[in-house]
């Protein structure tokens, strides 16, 4: 058996992490029997400083050939913040309808958590969170008093939506910024969680603000409940955003399937994150079950550790074995995540878990658990 995987190593730590990452899916790929093809795309901020861009025509349909990328980080100084993340990681996010980010919190053992009184037994639940509405639809405008704005023309035609605006303000300067929610998105991403959590504890927990952004939410909350109704064997609940931000610090272990919106995702993961040991602990896949989907840790490029071998390799080598389990390689993906346990145990950890080795002696080391050459 043979998988081709795209690799963007892309801007700061990105390609170092992901190099440790290929050498772990290779190791696993040699000991349960199939084999990887790696094809790297020089895409991020250098090319973009050099040639002015972002993502060609061509990058697309070539990546559109694969069903996995295995993608490291975007994001440097020398470029304004939004930029890269938008016309890189959220460009290929949308074009691919990668429709589900798939962001598991659980603490591995041996790893602490903040969390006083809480172990591994008791963090261990996926957050699903939408990943092509909400306020990531990059609908919006600015506005200074006495200059035209047509962004709404645009928009209105672009969309063919009305979205009911009549924006008159005699503010000096104004912006606005439009969260889209449709029946269909939701309806797709809580599927996917139900079907998750079927395979889970049957439990999936619902977040919104439907008590303030009702519009949206209000949706989103019905849907939740249609969908729900045709799950009878999966226990749910709802949260506002801000409540659920204290019960994954209060009783995380309470969790099972957490399906979000696109910005109270990210928002919440990020605690997750934290609670699982850390950034540098925390991966993500981005998925269209039926198309080509993207696995990266959700930690960004951190460019001053750029080419240092000091950065912690675990989201990424993690994010792998989320590909793997894409690829239906379900038993190579979880030798991956024990022999991430393992290497804990052993003490091979880099410098922000507390530990001395570096980025390549934490790869060398989860390769050798799995039986290969480090
Ligand atoms: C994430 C990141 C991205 C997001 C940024 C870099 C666009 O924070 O993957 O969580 O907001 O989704
Ligand atoms: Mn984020």
């Amino acid at each position: 058996m043979q998988h081709r995987i795209a690799v963007i190593g892309g801007d700061g730590i990105g390609p170092e992490i992901v190099r440790e990452g290929c050498r772990v899916l290779d190791a696993a790929g040699e000991r349960f029997g199939f084999d990887l093809e790696f094809t790297e795309f020089e895409i991020g901020a250098d090319r973009y400083l050099e040639t002015g861009v972002l993502l060609t025509e061509d990058d697309l349909s070539d990546l559109g050939k694969y069903r996995a990328i295995y993608f490291g980080a975007i994001g440097d100084d020398r470029v304004r913040p939004g930029i890269l993340e938008k016309g890189i990681l959220l460009a290929l996010r949308f074009h691919f309808d990668q429709y589900v980010n798939l962001r598991p919190i659980k603490l591995l053992s041996g790893v602490s958590t903040p969390l006083a009184e809480k172990g591994p037994a008791d963090i261990d639940f996926v957050v699903v969170r939408e990943n092509t509405e909400d306020f990531y639809v990059g609908i919006g405008g600015r506005r200074t008093k006495g200059r035209g704005h047509d962004e709404l023309e645009v928009l209105r035609s672009l969309y063919s939506v009305k979205f009911g605006l009549d924006i008159e303000s005699d503010a000096e300067e104004l912006a606005y910024q439009i969260g889209v929610v449709t029946r269909e998105g939701s309806r797709r991403v809580m599927e996917y969680a139900f079907d998750l959590a079927e395979r889970r504890e049957k439990k999936v927990s619902s977040v919104d603000k439907a008590n303030v952004l009702s519009d949206v939410y209000g949706l989103w909350r019905d849907v939740f409940s249609e969908v729900a109704a045709a799950h009878p064997s999966v226990t749910t609940d709802f949260s506002f955003v801000d409540a659920i931000t204290m019960w994954f610090v209060k009783n995380p272990e309470w969790f099972d399937v957490v399906v979000t919106p696109n910005m109270f995702g990210d928002i919440i993961t990020d605690l997750g994150a934290m609670i699982q040991g850390g950034l540098g602990l925390a991966p993500g896949g981005n998925i269209n079950p039926r198309g080509t989907s993207m696995f990266e840790p959700i930690h960004g490029s951190a460019p001053k550790y750029r080419g240092q071998n000091v950065a912690n390799p675990i989201a990424t080598i993690w994010a792998g074995a989320l590909l793997l389990d894409s690829l239906g390689e379900h038993e190579a993906a979880s030798a991956v995540v024990g022999a991430i346990e393992r290497s804990i145990a052993d003490g091979v950890v880099t410098r922000d878990m507390g530990g001395s080795a570096s980025t390549s002696d934490v790869g060398d080391h989860i390769v050798r658990l799995l039986g290969g050459r480090g």
